[in-house]
Parts: structure tokens; sequence; C-alpha cells
């Protein structure tokens, strides 16, 4: 059940709920909008905050028990005493969301005080990011046992333009990014490339989108060998999706988004190790990134023109698998020389990159789990960024910020380009151990042509292996922010 998101312009001591969140700074008093509250719990918040048994830290919870009817409970989140941004109340809402789920509630309601708009988007998105959840493959306990999920999420704040609006971007944000982590958590036999022409098809119906799916004799006439060697070795029929949205004028040259949707990537015949592959279900998080900005895009209804593309396969070995030493033509006419088979990522994507061109791209951004050496290099905390254009690579640098998906620029200079020559082909699939992420992005510029291009190795932060505390453990919806904040920047200027 997807959550129902609603706003509403109430006092929130007149609220009906099971579960009414309030979001406090550090050290903080009753805010008087809580007076009557206060009242209906025999003065128990105000003698709570005066004895500082609740001192308002980030993430401090403290729960109160209500009567029957009205507000039958009331939750303090702390959001410490940093200023009050909206990733701070994404991040209180989210606490918020998951405490609720530990209770069983099926409904509460989210109170900021003083929130402005950019908080009500930002409690809409925490609230989606801590209830989410992927139970399809688990068996239900028996209902008597059973806790209800949290389905009904309102947020209580003033009635204007500017937070109806916020409030509606901050549910395009979290349907999109539920979008994502949904698929990123579904198993390699749930989430297959055909997953993806469904979401896409659902995706272009309710927006209006553009909707072109290609197999492999499409893309076999269209001389995409490089993304077609990756195939080589699965009975799945690989596919090409591409989603167009027309929101800006006609003619208007569109941001193009790529993603790298390997549904499971074995490593082919140059085989992982047994020990984690399992974690290789993730390897389409790109593309899920791709699909949930698709979403929200399409919800803001900017006026913009932005195309999605996404590359989807699996990697795997077989008699018909592509080999070591194999050289390969992708669909611009260069010869590629595969020195490693799970250096797939970058050849499934370099005919995306060719594919790009024909929409006449403003600019192109890939997102793709591309290379282990970017998860030791920048850790689960930053995405690297990898661009030829300095300009370029900021803009999405600061559109990350904005997004809490922060990113870090790499360097992308030409000496690292030796790595990857061939002594057969015109380069090498990989340039060895040394900057491996680097050797990637410069394998995926070959293939660019005549437009901006920002690379987005995101193999660290679309998923982690942790609780985080506000972000339960699984996907984390990077990099649909980054997408969004990237293209709501560029519909405004
Ligand atoms: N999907 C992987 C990248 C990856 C590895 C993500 C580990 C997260 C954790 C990618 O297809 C891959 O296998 N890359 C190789 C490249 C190498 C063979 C040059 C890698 O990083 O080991
Ligand atoms: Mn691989
Ligand atoms: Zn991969």
């Amino acid at each position: 059940m997807p959550i129902s998101y609603s706003l509403v312009h109430v006092a929130p001591d007149a609220v009906e709920t099971p579960l009414l969140v309030v979001v406090l700074a550090a050290d903080p008093s009753l805010p008087s909008a809580l007076n009557g509250i206060d009242r209906q719990l025999n003065g128990a918040i105000a003698r709570t905050l005066g004895r500082r048994d609740f001192r308002g830290g980030r993430d401090e919870t403290m729960l109160f028990v209500g009567g029957d009817a009205g507000i039958q409970r009331v939750l303090l989140v702390g959001r410490g005493a940093a200023p009050l941004t909206r990733a701070a109340a994404r991040r209180a809402a989210s606490i918020a969301a998951r405490q609720a789920g530990k209770l069983g509630l099926s409904t509460m309601h989210l109170y900021l005080p003083d929130a402005a708009a950019a908080h009500v988007e930002g409690l809409v998105i925490g609230a989606g990011a801590g209830s989410w959840s992927y139970p399809d493959l688990q068996t239900q306990p028996a209902e008597k046992d059973r806790r209800a999920r949290l389905e009904q999420v309102a947020v209580v704040a003033s009635d204007n333009a500017d937070v109806r609006a916020a409030f509606a971007a901050g549910v395009a944000i979290a349907e999109g990014q539920a979008i994502a982590k949904r698929l990123g958590q579904m198993p390699g036999n749930y989430c297959t490339p055909e997953t993806f022409v469904e979401v896409g098809r659902e995706i272009a119906d309710r927006h209006g989108m553009g909707l072109t799916v290609l197999g492999r004799s499409d893309m076999a006439a269209l001389g995409m060998g490089s993304f077609l060697c990756v195939a080589q070795g699965t009975t799945q029929e690989p596919r090409l999706v591409a989603l167009e949205y027309n929101g800006g004028p006609e003619g208007q040259r569109p941001v193009v988004l790529i993603g790298k949707g390997l549904c499971f990537d074995t490593g082919g015949i140059s085989i992982k190790p047994a020990p984690e592959m399992e974690w290789m279900k993730f390897d389409m998080s790109g593309a899920g990134g791709v699909m949930g900005a698709m979403e929200a895009v399409g919800q803001l209804k900017l006026p913009i023109n932005v195309v999605g593309i996404i590359g989807s396969t699996t990697n795997m070995p077989s008699g018909d698998a592509v080999k070591p030493g194999d050289v390969v033509r992708a669909s611009n006419g260069k010869t590629i020389e595969i020195i490693n088979t799970d250096a797939e990522g970058r050849l499934v994507l370099a005919d995306l990159l060719v594919y790009a061109k024909r929409f006449n791209p403003a600019i192109a951004i890939d997102a793709a789990t591309l290379t282990g050496a970017i998860v030791v290099g920048l850790g689960h905390s930053a995405v690297g960024v990898f661009s030829t254009d300095k300009v370029a690579a900021d803009e999405v640098l600061a559109a990350g910020d904005a997004a809490g998906e922060p990113g870090w620029p790499m360097p992308m200079w030409d000496d690292y380009r030796e790595q990857i020559k061939s002594d057969v082909a015109d380069m090498k699939n990989t340039g060895g151990r040394a900057a491996g992420s680097i050797t990637a992005a410069l394998f995926l510029q070959e293939f660019v042509d005549g437009f901006p291009f920002v690379h987005l190795d995101v193999a660290g932060t679309a998923y982690s292996q942790s609780d985080l505390g506000w972000i339960p453990k699984g996907p984390t919806g990077t990099p649909v922010g980054t997408f969004v904040e990237f293209v709501r920047a560029r519909a405004r200027a």
C-alpha cells in the first residue's frame, strides 16, 4: 500500500489523530500552539520540558499517552540545536515515521511549529523515507499479532500557496524515491529488465510521457555491440527504455538522465567471488533513480523537457557469454577490447550515451553503481561526481547538496587515459586497479559527442547495509533527489 499524504490547516490541538508528532528544537519551551494539548494531558508535556527529561536533541523522542478521542498520543521529536533546514525537518519526520511503524499506527499527523514551505517539503520526504518497507515477499503474521503499517501521513501547517506547492513537491519526491527504493530492494528474480518496461510504462501513462522500448534485435539494428555483449550470457531480453517528458517549449534541448540497470551482476566470465555477491541485485540503482526522478518530474509538472534513458540486463556467465579478449563495437563505431567482463556497466552506458545524442541534450547526467573503487575512495557518504565540464559538475554538486545526497568532485585528467589504451582495439574496458573509478569515467567520455556530461558513481551511496537511524537499512533513494533538484533548478532558471 503506498502512503497517502495530506495537508491539513487546523490548529494542532484540534486534530483527531492516533499520533500527533511535534518536532522541537534543542532546549525547547512549550510552543503556545500546544497549550490546549498539554491541558488534555494534564500538563505532562510542560512538566517534562520543565524537568528537562526531553531536551530536543537530534533524534531524541518522547511519547505521551492521551485519551481515546482527539489526540490519542503525542510524540515529541528533537531536531537539535542546528538551524532549522529542510534536511532537519526531513530527518525528524523520518524518525517519527519509524516510531509510528513500531507502534503499529496507520496514521500520524506531523507538526513543526513555524514551519516554512521548505520544511513542509522536508517533513513529507522524511515521512516517506522512514516508513518505507518492502514486505511483499514475507509472510505476514496472523491478523491479531500484526502491527499496522503507516498508511496516512498528514502535515499540519498554515494555508498558503507556497506551503501547498512545497507539500506537493514533497509528495512527488517521496513517491519518486519510493519507486527507486522498491526497485533497489527487489531481488534479481523479481526485478528484471521487463520490470523496467512495466514501471516505465506506468510512469509514461500516468504523466503523458513518450515511451520507447527496445529489445535485443532493435539494439542490434542500431549497432549497440557494447550493450549487447553484456546481455550475451542471459536468456532474458535486454531492454533500453526511454521516457520523454515534454514540459518545456517545443525544440528546447532536454536534460537527459541516464541509468545503469544491471538487474544482477555476477561479473560474467570474470565472475565475482561468492561472499556478498547477493548485494549485486542493487546494480540497477542508477536506472531505478532515473525512474524515480521521472515520476517526480511528472508529478511536479516542471516547465522543462526531460528525457530518462535506462539500459537493463543481467551480467551472467554462460557458454555464449562475452569473454576477456573479445573485441566489440559500440554504436558510435568505436571498438572495445574486453579485459574484464565484470566492467559491464560502462559497456551498457556507452551505447546509452550514443543513443542520448538523438535527443540533442542540453546536458546528460548518468547515475551508475559503476565501481567498487568509489566505495574505497569515498565510502558511503558521498557520490563520486565526474565531468570534464566544471560548470556542469558544480551545478550537479549543488543539486546533490540541496537534496541531502552530497557528491564530491573527482579528476578526469588526460594522464589517466593512458590506462585504457588497447593494442588491438580503440580502448580497453578496464584500466587496472589504480584510479579505477576515474578510468571508468574516462571510458564513458569516449561515447559523449557534443553535449555537457556529468557521471555520478553511486556504488557507495545507493544502498546502505546498516541502519542509519533515520533511514532504515537498504536502498537509500539516491540519486533521485539529485536528479530532481537539478531539473528543478534548471526549470527555474
Ligand atoms: N557493479 C559493479 C560495481 C560495484 C562493485 C558496486 C562493488 C558496489 C560494490 C561493477 O559492475 C563492477 O563489477 N566493477 C568492477 C570493475 C573492475 C572489473 C574494473 C569493480 O569495481 O570491481
Ligand atoms: Mn560488474
Ligand atoms: Zn555492475
